[in-house]
């Protein structure tokens, strides 16, 4: 929060004190150590290479400029020449006082203002469950689009459905293979089990016998021509599975998709895309007929938009949803959440788009993650032995329940509670996490109440919202003059940083940067009230701002777990 208005502080005394010298790219830090004040500069160190001069008397001269500044209680040289800030405590009274008025809205802010961002995620394919592997991508992708939309971008979130492509010629010729018809109540029981069951057998077939091959491409052929027959199992392939998508999204608490662009959907823009592609020398045909664009000069290999027996490709497909996004959205950003076995994929996507001129509006980017895996083995397997998503929601929730039964009996909605608590410890596993590393996820340290952990933070939530409760005290509106001892400053400056927390998310592209704030604020939180009486405290004025800074963090989780899609239930 107080940041930026420190930079534009020391830029503005800077400018005062040495005339027309550019200040080099400083940072503006929050030190390890609270005694190092609020936030901490290194301006003086950057600057003393430019002036030639000793870091410690730049230093002395900008805390001096700095002193009068209203908004500090103390700006002070230390070390080798760093200047340490310490917010005043009005100040304090006073943003605090603005994060309860804004209830609701607190962290939000018009850093995206204008500016249009797509984020695709959980890009479920059809005919397949969705399986823990699609996890992360639906986790880290909500994630952002809740943190874009707090930072007042135009966000709009999309599945980019995995509707197309040769495998469903496999799909289609395993299925009519089969005698089944849509309507079989086997089917209709368990559509997706049967469903994978064929897939697998046609794919064995395949391997048996590779001259199947070419009758699976036939079918697909088919269904590209719009033959009925083909076109009516895979739309019938095409509700179930759309509707299990909803289903799924509504589980995991996504929230809404705006749009749901099937890769079927770029069927028609494909062609006028090779042209252009072929018209611009960006691509060539070769002797075989496939149709490559050459990017082995920046060491991505070739690029292969059409196959050699007249197949588009996934990437040709890619290349149309960039076009559409463009024209559609002009967005700022587009980004994608998928693991980071596709980052060459979309190098080469990027890259080609680029010589196309699909970018000309804003950037696009692969926001690759790893793979979280169970102790026992992998979470993703192609294999038949995924891990469905349902059934680790389910566990989830049956072990949530047990916990949450062992430490409080009484609860009310135990089972709702139970609900948010293990989707809770889900996500946050997975968000506290960098999204590059790939992980393995246990329970005992997911559902843990202790520690760095997605329960932890719901339930110094919760502990907060029962001594508001028990308090029966009217929220003070305005707070006058505080007089807070070291901790209850340090909280206070803590909780004002969640927007800086988002802001810093976004610009990499980590929640993992919000859930340790987070997980910060907790600790001090949990410091706080052990220490702290609230109520039975005799001094009004301090009682007075007790509460209203226990408010102000519970507001302050509240709105930082929403942005991980995290509920935070008043009790549990
Ligand atoms: N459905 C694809 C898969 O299962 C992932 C889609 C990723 N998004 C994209 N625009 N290519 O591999």
């Amino acid at each position: 929060m107080m940041r930026k208005e420190i930079s534009k502080l020391l830029l503005g005394v800077v400018r005062k004190a040495y005339g027309g010298v550019k200040l080099p790219p400083f940072i503006v830090e929050v030190p390890e150590n609270p005694e190092h004040g609020d936030y901490s500069t290194n301006a003086a160190l950057v600057l003393s290479q430019v002036l030639k001069k000793s870091p410690h008397e730049i230093g002395t001269v900008l805390a001096g400029a700095l002193r009068g500044a209203k908004d500090f209680s103390s700006v002070a040289v230390a070390g080798p020449g760093f200047i340490n800030f310490t917010v005043a405590d009005d100040v304090l009274a006073k943003k605090i006082s603005d994060v309860l008025k804004k209830g609701k809205t607190w962290g939000n802010t018009r850093a995206g203002k204008g500016k249009k961002v797509i984020v695709e995620y959980f890009q479920l394919n059809i005919a397949k469950r969705p399986h823990i592997g699609h996890l992360r991508s639906a986790v880290i992708g909500d994630s952002l689009k809740r943190m874009f939309l707090l930072a007042g971008y135009h966000t709009i979130s999309d599945t980019h459905v995995g509707d197309w492509g040769t495998q469903f010629g496999i799909l289609l010729l395993a299925f009519k293979g089969s005698g089944m018809k849509t309507s079989d109540a086997t089917l209709r029981a368990d559509p997706f089990g049967v469903l994978e069951g064929l897939y697998i057998k046609e794919n064995e077939r395949i391997t048996a016998d590779p001259n199947r091959r070419e009758l699976a491409k036939l079918e697909f052929a088919k269904l590209e021509r719009g033959g009925k027959e083909n076109r009516k199992i895979w739309k019938w392939m095409v509700d179930v599975s759309m509707e299990n998508l909803e289903a799924s999204s509504r589980r995991l608490g996504l929230l809404k998709f705006n749009e749901h662009m099937g890769e079927s959907a770029y069927e028609k823009a494909m062609p006028g895309i090779v042209k252009m592609a072929l018209e611009k020398h960006v691509a060539k045909q070769l002797s075989d007929g496939a149709i490559i664009a050459d990017l082995s000069g920046e060491g991505l290999d070739e690029a292969v938009l059409v196959k050699s027996d007249g197949a588009t490709t996934y990437l040709l497909r890619d290349l149309a949803t960039i076009l559409y996004r463009k024209n559609r959205h002009a967005f700022q950003k587009n980004i994608y959440l998928v693991d980071v076995r596709q980052s060459h994929h979309f190098r080469q996507v990027f890259s080609v788009a680029k010589k196309l001129g699909f970018d000309g509006v804003g950037e696009s980017v692969h926001v690759e993650f790893g793979f979280m895996s169970l102790p026992e083995g992998n979470m993703s397997t192609r294999k038949g032995n995924a891990i469905s998503l349902v059934a680790v929601l389910g566990e989830a929730h049956e072990k949530a329940l047990a916990v949450i039964r062992e430490k409080n009996p009484n609860v009310k909605h135990a089972d709702d509670i139970a609900w948010s608590v293990g989707l809770g410890a889900i996500k946050y596993f997975d968000l506290s996490h960098n999204r590059r590393s790939d992980i393995v996820f246990r329970w005992e340290d997911a559902l843990s109440f202790e520690g760095n952990t997605g329960p932890y933070l719901q339930y110094t939530h919760a502990r907060l919202k029962s001594i508001l409760r028990k308090a029966k005290m009217k929220k003070p509106k305005i707070l006058k003059s505080i007089s807070p001892d070291a901790l209850e400053h340090r909280i206070s400056v803590m909780l004002l940083r969640l927007p800086e927390a988002i802001g810093a998310s976004l610009e990499t592209y980590s929640p993992n940067i919000l859930a340790n704030y987070l997980s910060a604020l907790a600790h001090l939180a949990n410091e706080f009230y052990h220490s702290h009486p609230v109520m039975q405290e005799a001094d009004a004025a301090k009682r007075a701002f007790r509460f209203a800074l226990v408010d102000a963090v519970a507001a302050t989780l509240e709105r930082g777990l929403w942005c991980l899609g995290i509920d935070a239930p008043d009790e549990m």
